[in-house]
């Protein structure tokens, strides 16, 4: 309940913060202009969609005989050229800084608002603790613990995505549905005629439209970033994966129980190629205090060596506050405005195949952890740039290793789900968690504070789910695996004009 507030309260500013722009419509600038005192007009970034020559979006057919016989190997390089596609330059900076493709999308305060999103006067980098923890919290009556490890995460969507997410959609009853809109919804849900077959109780797909010619083809992508902090001075310890074994917790290696950190320095040369050395004693006394970490083994590195950016002050303000209020110790750190925010981990997906491609992402750079777990940098293509080498990955395009294998993925981000608040999420994969992304009715709560039901996670991943059959899906509506729409669909009343037919 508490995080309805916080997002009614987010899009009550984001809807002040709108209508400071300029009112006229100005031609978009290729790049945006950077950031001067002088120039009164706030900078203007537009989201643009992963570029040509990444083999993006794919060829849906190809990519789906691929997860179902599963081909690793040509997942695996499909899944590293869609990295370096949305990771490619976007000629866009902000803060002086050039913005990578995935960094123009909006984000989840931004296209689940009432006025919906084209484009940005900042990047979409709202930052909450995962909804992945509290929404287990509410669902099963289990928290995960405070003391674990500081995550900060946003959602943000690439622009076939939010038209996608800012339109109304047919739905039964040959009414149109606004997906951004709780009420609206839970009014979906009601409305399917008792008869319908499970498999069409769920909401429009989210678009896929393939290359025509020479027109490059689009299709909706979705990605979950997680920030951690570096500080301006010193060197700042990053906790660093190298499996559940080097950690004080192998059923729950939250990052904040991991041996290994690296040190990171901001004023080293930024050469993302250099990979960590074993710390010296003398930087080993210049390591940031951070109380929540449990650091054993001190390496150092060059802060080039992560994607980071530079917080302004509202940035850190907002840093600070997810922090405080989640009661999270994590890095134990406050945030300044000059502090970098570095992207620890990102979790994407497309919708390049019906039940979507998925990939992860989490910061490795030099070895790979013990036994490739859950993912390694093996197989990454030469189009990936600069410190976006220094990432690993798994992929989960199936629940299991080809529809004739009875063997489960696993696939899984060490920075977010060996959190406790997920059931079982060192063996869990992303498909099958997504898969039960529902909607329900009647909406729960208040009326000021209402709570859109939703199917429970999968408390194991010792099999496959039938997404047509499966009968817990008969009282619900699949939100085409986004979780998104359930958790960030905001108190909106059907009847408000927001998305447009
Ligand atoms: C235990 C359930 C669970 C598992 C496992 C899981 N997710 Fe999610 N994911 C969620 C929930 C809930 C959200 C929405 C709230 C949030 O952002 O925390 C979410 C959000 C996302 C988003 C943002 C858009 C959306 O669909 O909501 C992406 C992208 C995503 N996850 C990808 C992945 C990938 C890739 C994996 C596997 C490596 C994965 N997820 C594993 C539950 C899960």
């Amino acid at each position: 309940m508490r995080r309805n507030t916080i997002v009614l309260a987010a899009s009550a500013l984001m809807l002040a913060a709108c209508s400071k722009q300029a009112p006229a419509p100005q031609p978009a600038p290729e790049v945006a202009p950077p950031p001067s005192p002088a120039v009164a007009a706030a900078p203007t970034i537009t989201p643009v969609d992963v570029p040509a020559g990444y083999g993006y979006p794919g060829d849906r057919t190809e990519f789906q005989a691929w997860a179902d016989t599963w081909q690793i190997d040509n997942i695996t390089t499909a899944a590293w050229n869609l990295w370096a596609g949305m990771t490619s330059d976007s000629g866009q900076k902000w803060n002086g800084a050039v913005l990578p493709v995935w960094e123009t999308w909006c984000g989840s305060e931004e296209v689940f608002s009432a006025t919906g999103c084209t484009t940005l006067s900042k990047p979409g980098r709202r930052f909450e603790r995962p909804h992945q923890f509290g929404h287990v919290a509410k669902l099963l009556g289990k928290t995960a613990k405070n003391d674990e490890g500081q995550v900060v995460s946003f959602n943000k969507f690439n622009p076939p995505m939010v038209k996608y997410l800012n339109t109304q959609q047919p739905g039964p009853g040959g009414v149109n549905y606004n997906y951004v809109s709780m009420q609206s919804l839970a009014s979906l849900n009601a409305a399917w005629p008792a008869e319908t077959p499970i498999s069409q109780r769920t909401v429009v797909e989210a678009p896929y439209q393939s290359d025509e010619g020479s027109t490059q083809g689009y299709t909706g992508m979705e990605t979950k970033p997680v920030i951690f902090i570096v500080k301006a001075s010193g060197l700042t310890p990053m906790p660093l994966w190298m499996g559940p074994k080097a950690s004080t917790n192998a059923a729950n290696s939250t990052p904040n129980t991991w041996y290994n950190c690296v040190l990171l320095d901001p004023t080293a040369a930024a050469d993302p190629a250099v990979m960590p050395v074993p710390a010296t004693p003398e930087q080993i006394a210049q390591a940031v205090a951070s109380p929540g970490l449990s650091c054993k083994n001190y390496w150092y590195a060059p802060l080039a060596t992560i994607y980071s950016f530079q917080m302004n002050a509202a940035e850190a303000a907002d840093w600070n506050n997810v922090a405080n209020n989640s009661g999270d110790s994590g890095q134990g750190l406050i945030a300044s405005a000059g502090d970098y925010g570095v992207l620890v981990g990102m979790h994407v997906n497309s919708k390049a195949i019906k039940n979507w491609t998925w990939e992860t992402f989490w910061w490795q750079p030099g070895k790979d952890a013990p036994n490739n777990f859950p993912g390694s940098k093996a197989g990454l293509t030469d189009n990936v740039a600069g410190a976006w080498r220094n990432y690993a990955m798994c992929t989960g395009w199936n629940q299991t290793q080809g529809n004739a294998s009875s063997k489960m993925v696993v696939c899984f981000n060490p920075y977010l789900e060996t959190s406790s608040g997920i059931p079982a999420g060192q063996t869990s994969n992303c498909m099958s968690c997504h898969g039960v992304a529902t909607v329900g009715s009647p909406l729960g709560g208040t009326p000021e504070a209402p709570v859109l039901p939703s199917l429970n996670y999968p408390p194991d991943y010792k099999k496959p789910i039938n997404f047509d059959t499966d009968p817990r899906y008969s009282t619900f509506t699949k939100t085409d695996f986004s979780w998104a729409i359930q958790g960030d669909a905001i108190n909106l009343p059907a009847t408000s004009a927001a998305a447009k037919p």
